[in-house]
């Protein structure tokens, strides 16, 4: 099984933004990974729709839209609009969550959720058949850069054998401190799509780091 390498373009320089999603999808990129956060949710602002609009326009590279918002509803179909290819709410902000993830897939795109380290795993488990992700924070959203908190790799595990269980097609998305040190234990646990931001983005060359996660990560992937 192929890991599938997500960059985070929180880390990337957003004064050459186009330049930045460019060299990742020459770099081989499978998805772009975009963080939108409100300033609420968690206390950073990032970027909005017409960014995601924008960034649409030079990648043919899906975007992957991380809501880190409070009333992610309100917001739903800018994104879809924007042209995303999947957006994940926070089960911790959405409050009729499965409302959400039927409004999402109604608009023809894959609909993720995501779950705060300390957040526990039943809270996704009645809507697992209707999700495409589950993303799986591995730090506490809000920035790049942190480390990675071991005890979310039992997590991976756990999700993966529900996933397993019930014969879904889930995917399991990881995000946060994601890196050479861990990919090849996430990728075993259960993780199909590594999200990464300094991993990728502070590297010299981010081709042989999109390859070197993609290593790592694919060598021990574990069966579907
Ligand atoms: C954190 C974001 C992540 C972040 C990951 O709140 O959701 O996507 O960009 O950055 P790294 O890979 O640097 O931990
Ligand atoms: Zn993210």
């Amino acid at each position: 099984m192929k890991v599938r390498i997500a960059p985070s373009l929180l880390a990337a320089d957003f004064s050459k933004l186009g330049d930045e999603v460019r060299t990742v999808e020459i770099g081989g990129a499978d998805l772009l990974h975009v963080d939108v956060m409100d300033g609420h949710f968690v206390p950073p602002i990032t970027v909005g729709a017409n960014v995601v609009r924008d960034i649409r326009k030079v990648t043919r590279i899906p975007l992957d839209v991380h809501l880190m918002v409070e009333r992610p509803d309100d917001l739903l179909d800018q994104f879809v609009d924007a042209g995303a290819a999947c957006v994940t709410v926070h089960v911790e902000a959405a409050r009729h969550l499965d409302r959400t993830v039927r409004y999402i897939k109604s608009r023809g795109i894959r609909a993720g959720v995501a779950l705060n380290p300390a957040t526990p795993l039943n809270s996704v488990y009645y809507v697992l058949g209707l999700v495409d992700i589950v993303l799986v924070m591995s730090v506490n959203p809000g920035w790049g850069g942190q480390p990675f908190l071991d005890y979310t790799l039992a997590k991976v595990e756990a999700l993966k054998s529900e996933i397993r269980h019930r014969k879904l097609n889930t995917l399991i998305e990881v995000d946060g401190g994601v890196g050479l040190d861990n990919a090849a234990k996430l990728a075993k646990a259960g993780a199909n799509i590594l999200v990464a931001g300094t991993a990728v983005f502070g590297a010299s060359d981010y081709a042989i780091a999109i390859r070197d996660l993609r290593a790592a990560g694919s060598s021990s992937a574990s069966e579907p």
